[in-house]
Parts: C-alpha cells; structure tokens; sequence
C-alpha cells in the first residue's frame, strides 16, 4: 500500500520549534486534508515530507520505508510531488515548458508525450496556451499550470499547498473540482488549506493543525460538522 504514515513529527527551525508530535495518515486512494491558520505549521510539515527542513524527530513512512534521511531528490522520486504554495511557475517560460519541468525524471519522450495529452485532457486551455509565457496568464491559468505541472510526474501521492490562495471564488472551485477530478483518477491527495468549506467538501478525511499541533481529526463529515472546526474556520 501506497500510504503515508507520519508519527511524531517535530520539527524546528533553528531553536524554535514548530512542529510537535505530529501524527496523520494519508491513506492510498484519498483526500486527505490539513486545515490550519497562517503560522500553523503546514507549509512546514510539507518541506519536512521532503527534507526540506528534516525533522528532528519522529518518522515518515512512504509504503512501509523511510522517508526521513532521505534526499529531496530521492523523496520525490518514490512518487510524491508538491504544488507548492503560490504556485510559482517560471513566468519566463511557456505553458509547454513550464509542464515539461515537472517530468524532468522520466527520459522517454514516448510516455513524456502521453502523460503532456493527459494534462491538457485535464486542461484543454492549456493545450491551446501551450506556446504562451506563463507569467503572462491570470492566477487560474497558472493554478492549472502548476498542477498540470505536479502530473508531469506521474506521482502516487500529489501534495497540495494552499491551492485557493489569492484565487478568485470562481477559480478556487474549478480548482478545487479538478483537484477532486485528479484523485478520482486514482492519485492519492494530501491537500493543505485554510479554506475548510470548500476543502472538506472534496476531502474524506481530515486533520486540524493548530500551532503544529493536530487538534482534531477525524471524517470530513464530522470535521464539517464539528462546532470548533466552524467557529475557526468557517466563520
Ligand atoms: N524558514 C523559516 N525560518 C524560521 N521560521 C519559519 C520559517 N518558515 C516558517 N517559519 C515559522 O514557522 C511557523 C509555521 O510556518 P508555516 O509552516 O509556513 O505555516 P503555514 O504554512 O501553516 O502558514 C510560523 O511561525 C513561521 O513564522
Ligand atoms: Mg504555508
């Protein structure tokens, strides 16, 4: 099984630690979901995924192995890619370029080529902007950039930060309906947000992280319905 098991998890930057005995599971074949304000930890619970800021202590198990001690690169090539917050496409580069980055692991052109018609079967108006420079297209444009991006790869388990920031209401539910799509296709989601209505309309099961600590969890119906989760994050 394709799962990710994080089991105590902390994590500091210099003396200042952020993270504490953090725990979650994210189980093949779903979305799971971390709710949590600014500041919470979640941005750094995913750079700790990938080694990024390694942890101090507790594990991160990808299918039964190891994840913490690896390198980045070796991380990302069991399978597991990151949307990383604000996107960041390379504005000077086309559409087709910006995707072609994310398959930089994969050398056959053959399922390079078959993996590119996957995404623009997913985006058709990327396939029309194919030739555009990507920092010339609106926030949604790059939001669909980006993830088309993360699918170049082909990942087991796609992690998602912060997808709706600074999106119109229009774009975050597209997004939020392809980021639904995608894990329909069989990839596994790990979706950090701040937005919780929208997120746990699409997630099955969610954490809440407040200060780095997870304050609740549990189906994305009981997190729905929980009066703490709504009178933080739903206003
Ligand atoms: N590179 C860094 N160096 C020192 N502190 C940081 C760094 N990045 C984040 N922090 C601090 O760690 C805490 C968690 O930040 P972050 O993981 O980015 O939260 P979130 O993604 O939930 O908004 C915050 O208090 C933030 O100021
Ligand atoms: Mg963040």
């Amino acid at each position: 099984m394709s799962d990710l098991v994080v089991r105590d998890l902390c994590t500091r930057y210099d003396t200042v630690d952020v993270l504490h005995d953090v725990s979650i599971d994210v189980v093949q074949g779903r979305i799971t979901c971390i709710l949590g304000a600014n500041g919470a930890g979640k941005t750094t619970l995913i750079r700790s995924i990938f080694g990024l800021t390694p942890p101090r202590a507790g594990s991160l198990l990808w299918g039964g192995r190891e994840l913490s001690g690896m390198k980045t690169h070796d991380i990302v090539a069991q399978g597991i890619a990151c949307i990383p917050e604000g996107r960041k496409v390379f504005p000077r580069m086309t559409v087709a370029e910006n995707l072609a980055l994310g398959g930089f692991l994969e050398k056959d052109e053959h399922i390079l080529r078959e993996r590119l018609g996957k995404v623009y079967e997913i985006f058709p108006r990327l396939a029309e902007r194919a030739t555009q420079l990507a920092g010339t297209m609106s926030g949604g444009e790059q939001a669909m950039v980006s993830i088309g991006r993360g699918l170049m790869a082909e990942p087991k388990l796609l992690i998602i930060d912060e997808p709706s920031l600074g999106l119109s209401p229009l774009f975050v539910k597209e997004n939020f309906n392809v980021i639904k799509h995608i894990n329909q296709l069989g990839i596994t989601v790990l979706l950090v947000e701040q937005n919780a209505r929208q997120t746990l309309a699409i997630s099955h099961y969610g954490y809440v992280l407040t200060q780095g600590r997870v304050v609740a969890h549990g189906t994305a119906q009981t997190l729905a319905e929980n009066d703490e989760v709504r009178s933080a994050y739903f206003g």
